[in-house]
């Protein structure tokens, strides 16, 4: 093991030059015109799987390319998938990038790129710590295989197909993945829940065209106003979301978790700080990293109607529209969650205003068992890498594909975080903390001789 966290070491520069590579590529997923970028990117990595000497096929897809890369084999001993993703978010708005999103810049310990962290940087990591096995003779005690998609930004639409057909080529004890955060560099986690997501469409229609606010405001409804005042009652002053039965199936914390949670870093102030926000808000009785977590919200991402232009227009707009999505926790189902809020969208929405609702994806919440000894592996190759204990924590987020590992390949993800809260997933002057970067690369090189033992 020494020969391997030597070599990582001495190669840093080069990981961060790699990085650096992978980043310039704009493979934005949500964007066809980045069509060519995505292809080229997943080239850019099945390339440097094989010279590593990894077994590569890059697949087509109706969408992007996935990758499968398997580390030479070793006979008799268990197969572990690393899972990634090579897309992006959008870069937009430019204004608020520092430097260009695709031209990767060093600022003290962080790269700045978008894609950096999210997740591109974390799971290189991955792949460098197997570099470093391979490159001093060193052997490892199982078989990887690499999986990295190229859609998982919106939907991950051909891994769902290609799984179930794939099955015996993904066929494993236990799927790793790298694409969430931790708390601090000191406070390194195994990350044993996921929220899941359900998105809608809601747009509200008036009158046939824009109108005169002059000569009609009071005679019709207003569909911006109808809009706002329907979203407005699917939430309540203490932040409980009024959508009947929209808590029946939460399972709650249990005291143990509570109290785990509550030995994470994070503070009220902290999240106030971290966000900009003049004051916190969010469902009474549970702290923020509980919210956040362990609790369902319904979020508006985005709300259009009326003119945006310049100066003054005095019109009704015709119509409105809302991107919604809720966040669910462990026990709650997409579909049913979708039908409460259609439901009452339904019953709350005027006679004055037709009323449209498009169901957008999905994905289900995950939790897997914090104490098994594949979770113990991890939080002892946690404290080996960043050389301190590893914690326990949920995450907000959602990696939807994660509970397809569980139906297809029958075998549970272990997550393990190299992302700092403040860099910058989705946003503006994303980055990856380059200290993160070295302890995670030592964290995955101690990572397998653990689990190997662990799924004995
Ligand atoms: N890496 C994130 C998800 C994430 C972030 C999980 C932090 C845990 C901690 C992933 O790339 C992502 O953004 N997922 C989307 C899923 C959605 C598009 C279906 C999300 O959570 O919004
Ligand atoms: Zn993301």
């Amino acid at each position: 093991m020494q020969a391997v966290l030597d070599y990582l070491a001495a190669n840093r520069q080069r990981f961060i030059h790699d990085l650096c590579d992978y980043v310039r590529f704009p493979s934005v997923s949500a964007q066809p015109a980045h069509s060519g970028d995505l292809q080229a990117c997943a080239g850019w990595l099945a390339a440097r799987c094989r010279s590593l000497g990894l077994s590569v096929e890059l697949h087509p897809t109706a969408g992007n390319p996935i990758v499968v890369a398997k580390t030479p084999p070793v006979p008799g001993a268990p197969t572990f998938v690393v899972y990634g993703h090579y897309d992006v978010q959008p870069p937009e708005p430019f204004e608020l990038w520092k430097s260009p999103p695709f031209e990767p810049r060093l600022e003290g310990a962080n790269l700045f790129g978008r894609g950096s962290s999210d997740n591109k940087g974390q799971h290189l990591a991955h792949l460098n710590a197997v570099e470093a096995y391979l490159r001093t003779g060193t052997p490892l005690p199982c078989n990887l295989t690499f999986l990295i998609e190229g859609e998982e930004e919106v939907g991950s639409t051909a891994l769902y197909e290609f799984l179930p057909a794939h099955r015996k080529e993904l066929a494993c004890a236990a799927v790793v993945i790298s694409d969430n955060g931790i708390p601090d560099l000191k406070h390194p986690a195994l990350t044993y829940a996921l929220r899941g997501i359900a998105a809608l469409e809601i747009r509200i229609d008036g009158p046939n065209r824009d109108l005169h606010s002059g000569l009609f405001g009071g005679t019709v409804e207003n569909p911006a106003m109808a809009l706002c005042q329907l979203l407005g009652r699917l939430r309540d002053a203490r932040g409980r979301i009024t959508v009947p039965g929209f808590y029946d199936d939460v399972e709650p914390l249990t005291k143990y978790e509570r109290r785990q949670l509550a030995k994470l870093p994070s503070t009220p102030e902290g999240f106030r700080r971290l966000t900009g926000s003049p004051e916190l808000f969010g469902e009474t009785g549970f702290t923020p990293e509980e919210q956040r977590t362990a609790r369902p919200t319904l979020e508006i991402n985005g709300l259009t109607s009326g003119y945006q232009g310049e100066g003054s227009k005095t019109i009704i707009p015709a119509w409105a529209s809302a991107k919604i999505t809720i966040r669910l926790v462990p026990d709650q189902e997409p579909k049913k969650m979708i039908r409460l809020v259609r439901e009452r969208l339904k019953e709350l929405c005027p006679s004055t205003v037709r009323l449209t609702i498009r169901n957008g994806h999905g994905g289900e919440p995950y939790l897997v068992s914090p104490e098994g000894p594949k979770a113990q592996a991890v939080l002892q190759a946690l404290e080996a890498g960043f050389g301190h204990p590893g914690v326990l924590m949920r995450e907000g987020g959602s990696i939807p594909i994660v509970s397809a590992f569980r139906r297809h390949l029958k075998a549970d993800t272990l997550l393990l975080g190299m992302a700092l809260p403040d860099d910058n997933a989705h946003s503006p002057n994303e980055k990856f903390n380059l200290d993160a970067y070295a302890a995670g690369m030592r964290t995955a090189a101690h990572l397998w001789p653990l689990l190997t033992v662990a799924a004995a």
